[in-house]
């Protein structure tokens, strides 16, 4: 047997650099409200979103990708020829194959990176966070670009009172690179399939097109949301999965500066505040309000947020989790670069 050599990771890994990009088109609840009999008043209470941004058409998963992963890669402070994989987390990009990825690394200028999507929905960031992490000290690549984007615009039906006040677009990016100390704690992920039909797509593209037995619907297949139980399993267990990613980091509540749970909703990001007795001092991301729920953009995008506002300032500590269908989590220790 041929001995085969290991490679050589990093020690550690951390986010070294963040970056945002925001539709230009602002969407007020005015704007959503009469094709689903609602009023803006209902939307700010029972889920805390004032306003929303909707892409052009000139605002693709691409170029919102490249925008904010050209801000990331610059205040990682590296050039992306040094970028080894791109991994895109999505649910919007409405092409089955190839992955978006490639075409994502190829017009940043890496040089051949390793390049795919991740599909685990609003968790998808948070998933390429550890996947990028365990890359770099793993020693399969020295810089990971993680970026979460959406064009959930495409994909929601407007007359739906479930979603359509939820739903928007955006996209954020992260540089994950080689580190002397720890500054991605050890991720706490999972899935339950039991919840599968929560949140979905309402049907196959088969049943779009149709089939010589039944004819096809022959329209956009659009997400679908069950609200109740998703909001009960998100407020609650989604908060447990919090603290155990707090434990795994050797962390606890009161070391934590900032909080940046995935933007689904003001109630949920307050359940979970509320359920992991947050100390006061603790800075709570609140992105969602003015962004509306942008699944696997969220997190990057609030996180962003903050630093750009000066909640979140470099070496703090942050707690990242995000959640949605599959069902799938992920959450992770990390530190603000
Ligand atoms: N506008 C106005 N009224 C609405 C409405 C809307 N868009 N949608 C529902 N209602 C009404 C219902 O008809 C019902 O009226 P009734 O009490 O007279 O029967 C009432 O509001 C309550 O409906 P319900 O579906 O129980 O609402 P809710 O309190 O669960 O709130 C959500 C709905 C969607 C805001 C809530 O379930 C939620 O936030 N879920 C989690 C969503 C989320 O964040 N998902 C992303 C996870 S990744």
């Amino acid at each position: 047997m041929a001995p085969i050599g290991a490679g050589a990771g990093a020690p550690h890994s951390r986010i070294m650099g963040v970056g945002a990009y925001r539709p230009s088109r602002i969407v007020p609840n005015s704007e959503v409200v009469d094709a689903i009999d609602s009023s803006d008043e209902w939307i700010q209470q029972r889920s805390g979103i004032k306003q929303r941004r909707f892409a052009t058409d000139e605002e693709t998963i691409q170029m919102m990708s490249v925008a904010s992963s050209r801000i990331a890669i610059e205040r990682a402070g590296i050039t992306p020829d040094q970028i080894d994989c791109v991994l895109v987390a999505t649910v919007s990009h409405l092409l089955q194959t190839p992955a978006i990825a490639p075409a994502i690394a190829t017009e940043l200028g890496t040089e051949h990176a390793a390049a795919f999507d991740i599909s685990a929905a609003c968790a998808g960031f948070c998933h390429g966070v550890a996947l990028g992490s365990d890359m770099v000290r793993g020693g399969s690549a020295r810089h990971v670009l993680v970026i979460g984007v959406e064009r959930l615009s495409d994909i929601t039906d407007m007359t739906d009172r479930g979603t359509a006040f939820i739903f928007a677009d955006g996209a954020g990016a992260v540089v994950i690179g080689p580190s002397q100390t720890p500054g991605i704690g050890p991720v706490v992920w999972g899935s339950d399939g039991e919840q599968y039909d929560l949140i979905r797509q309402r049907e196959d593209w088969r049943d779009v097109v149709g089939s010589d037995d039944s004819p096809g619907s022959g329209v956009m297949p659009h997400l679908t949301m069950q609200g109740n139980p998703v909001f009960r399993w998100a407020s609650f267990t989604m908060a447990k999965v919090a603290l155990e990613a707090l434990d795994a980091a050797g962390v606890t509540a009161a070391d934590l500066d900032v909080f940046v749970p995935h933007q689904a909703n003001m109630r949920i990001i307050d359940a979970m505040a509320r359920s992991m007795k947050l100390p006061e001092h603790v800075r709570i991301a609140r992105d969602v309000a003015e962004q509306g729920n942008t699944s696997a953009a969220s997190v990057p995008l609030a996180l962003d947020r903050m630093i750009e506002e000066g909640d979140a300032r470099s070496g703090d500590t942050a707690l990242l989790i995000a959640f949605g269908a599959g069902l799938a989590y992920a959450a992770q220790v990390v530190t603000v670069p």
